[in-house]
């Protein structure tokens, strides 16, 4: 088996224990004499790996009783507009930060639900910053205020609080649990899972009880957030939440979210430094707003990022294309992506500069 140094933006990569085990339980999950996703849904195999992905989950975020933790569908972009569908009424405003075209989407997808106010954006520095807090405008009496903690295109994270004491609702998908995380103050997070907790099919959607309360009423049952909280209201997708309970599992193995910050603050050290070496690379984020999970820089000219992109997929290295609408080259390396995929792509980075600068 040939398996390449994997660096997709998502879906991404999934440790290799994970991969193991969901293989070798494939036929038969425990006593089950069947798969996983061969029974039903309020089987005691799958109760048992629900309740185990939510205290995992609580367990590494530290989150209390008054956290609900749901396995929904439709992905983050589904969550764009079931949060304003529950939160933003006729007479209110929400505030939203535009870091670029992900936030975009959730502004746009509030707007058609109501009012929004643009209380920070870095679009006139082409979305390679997070906007400093001094420079945000803050609405007092928003219902909540929308981020995006990793912009997964332009390779920007919050390496910072918002500043606000409205409600935080937090589109966590492309950095979620890849450090400890602050979760007070928010009243909503949501993540995508196939970046850095499972595959896609589901969304974690974390909501706090009191934010909860402040839903509107009369809401189609399958997007009101209390349809779910309440119960196991349809089928959630099994084989989605099974793995990303396994994940979880290697998540806690490995010494939770403090050891994860330690092995991605490495790995994205190693890259950055080779980057900053010289005016070979170019990384395209701020300093103090470069992301951990997605590394994102260019080359002195298309062809050369054309050649390397090319060339690192020969040698193994895969899916470094930057996104389409931006172009460049980016690194994604989530959670599972291992150091030694680093370690071996500063390598090609270095001999790639000797044939070619
Ligand atoms: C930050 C962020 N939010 C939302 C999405 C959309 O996620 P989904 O495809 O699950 O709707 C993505 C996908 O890459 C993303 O990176």
């Amino acid at each position: 088996m040939n398996r390449i140094h994997n660096f997709s933006a998502g879906p991404g990569v999934l440790p290799l224990e994970v991969l193991e085990e969901a293989r070798d339980e494939m036929l038969s999950y425990k006593d089950a004499g069947a798969s996983v996703i061969e029974i039903s849904h309020r089987s005691r195999q799958y109760t048992e790996i629900a309740d185990s992905a939510t205290q995992l989950l609580k367990g590494l975020l530290g989150l209390g009783d008054d956290w609900n933790v749901l396995f929904l569908q439709g992905g983050a972009s589904m969550q764009f507009y079931q949060v304003p569908l529950n939160f933003l009424g006729p007479d209110n405003v929400a505030d939203y930060v535009d870091t670029g075209a992900w936030s975009k989407k959730a502004i746009a997808e509030a707007g058609a639900v109501g009012r929004v106010h643009i209380a920070a954006t870095s679009a006139e520095a082409g979305y390679s910053e997070i906007p400093e807090a001094e420079e945000w405008k803050i609405t007092d009496d928003a219902v909540y205020l929308h981020y995006t903690s990793n912009n997964t295109i332009f390779g920007t994270q919050y390496h910072f609080r918002p500043p606000t004491d409205v409600a935080l609702v937090c589109d966590a998908s492309s950095d979620f649990l890849c450090r400890p995380t602050n979760t007070s103050g928010h009243g909503l997070i949501y993540a995508g899972a196939q970046k850095n907790l499972g595959p896609a099919g589901v969304t974690v959607v974390l909501v706090n009880n009191s934010f909860l309360e402040t839903r509107k009423k009369e809401l189609p049952s399958m997007l009101d957030y209390g349809t779910h909280v309440s119960k196991l209201f349809n089928t959630p997708p099994v084989f989605a939440v099974y793995l990303v309970e396994k994940v979880l599992r290697w998540l806690h193995g490995l010494g939770g979210l403090e050891a994860m910050e330690t092995r991605n603050v490495e790995k994205a050290a190693v890259l950055y430094e080779r980057i900053d070496r010289n005016d070979f690379y170019r990384g395209t984020a701020t300093t103090d707003s470069r992301s951990l999970m997605n590394v994102t820089f260019r080359l002195p000219s298309e062809e050369l990022e054309a050649d390397f992109i090319k060339e690192a997929m020969d040698a193994g290295l895969a899916a470094l294309k930057g996104h389409r609408s931006v172009g460049g080259i980016r690194a994604s390396i989530y959670n599972a992506c291992d150091p030694s995929s680093v370690a071996v792509l500063v390598s090609f980075m270095d001999e790639f500069e000797n044939a070619n600068g």
